[in-house]
């Protein structure tokens, strides 16, 4: 892989042990409904109360893929199979911890160890910012989908218009969230990657448009939490 995008691995390596605590602390805990919601909402949208593989890419620390799990036994859903691919060993090693009986890939999304339409719905929560070509994911995405796969992407996007609270929300994300960082996880470096990332990335529109051009269809695109964080859901 490219320089830029290895070393956005090494910094994941980095934050490991302390990322799940500074994510709960800087999202004072609102992270955990916004999964809730994206996971409802997809299996609202595939409507199969049999799924044979869900795929979680960019899966950190693992807590997304509890959530399928957790959702799937509340709605009488049965999941047979989970995967979690992520490239940072670190990431993995406390995902491993949390999910003793979860399987684990080591990879990147752009380069994916699956076969041609085998999953039923891929996830990636706060991951897509960070892949360096994000179209060869995509790609990689449309490519391992089943017919009529479903694709669930959660981000921070960049705002469409400037607004009072987009600016209330710059100055969090840029000056508090750095400083707040640093003293849950002891790395600066790592939380002023979050709010320049968010800069650097797209709007919840022009993502919609990246995805339309691989051949996804857009199902679900909302924002929430003072658009905090978007979900979008697309079809195969
Ligand atoms: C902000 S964390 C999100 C983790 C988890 N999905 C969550 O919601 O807490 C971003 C994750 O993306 C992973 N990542 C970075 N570059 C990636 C790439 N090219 N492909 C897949 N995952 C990547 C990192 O290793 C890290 O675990």
């Amino acid at each position: 892989m490219n320089q830029k995008q290895n070393n956005i691995v090494k910094m994941f390596d980095n934050i490991a042990s302390k990322y799940d605590i500074s994510n709960r602390v800087l999202s004072m805990g609102i992270d955990k409904s916004w999964r809730d919601e994206a996971v409802k909402q997809t299996y609202k949208l595939y409507d199969k109360k049999d799924i044979n593989c869900i795929v979680d890419v960019a899966c950190g620390t693992g807590d997304l893929m509890i959530c399928w799990r957790k959702i799937a036994k509340k709605n009488s859903i049965k999941l047979y199979n989970i995967i979690g691919i992520d490239p940072s060993s670190k990431m993995l090693n406390v995902a491993k911890q949390k999910i003793k009986d979860g399987e684990f890939k080591e990879a990147f999304a752009q380069d994916l160890p699956l076969e041609n339409r085998t999953i039923d719905i891929i996830s990636i929560a706060y991951g897509i910012r960070n892949v360096t070509h994000r179209q060869e994911a995509f790609e990689e995405f449309y490519r391992v989908l089943k017919p009529n796969g479903i694709l669930t992407i959660l981000e921070f996007t960049k705002d469409e218009k400037k607004s009072w609270f987009s600016q209330i929300k710059a100055f969090y994300m840029s000056k508090v969230m750095p400083l707040i960082g640093q003293l849950v996880s002891g790395n600066k470096e790592a939380y002023q990657y979050l709010p320049d990332s968010i800069d650097e990335f797209v709007t919840s529109k022009q993502l919609q448009d990246e995805l339309k051009t691989v051949g996804f269809e857009v199902l679900f695109a909302k924002e929430y939490s003072l658009n905090m964080n978007t979900t979008i859901i697309v079809r195969k």
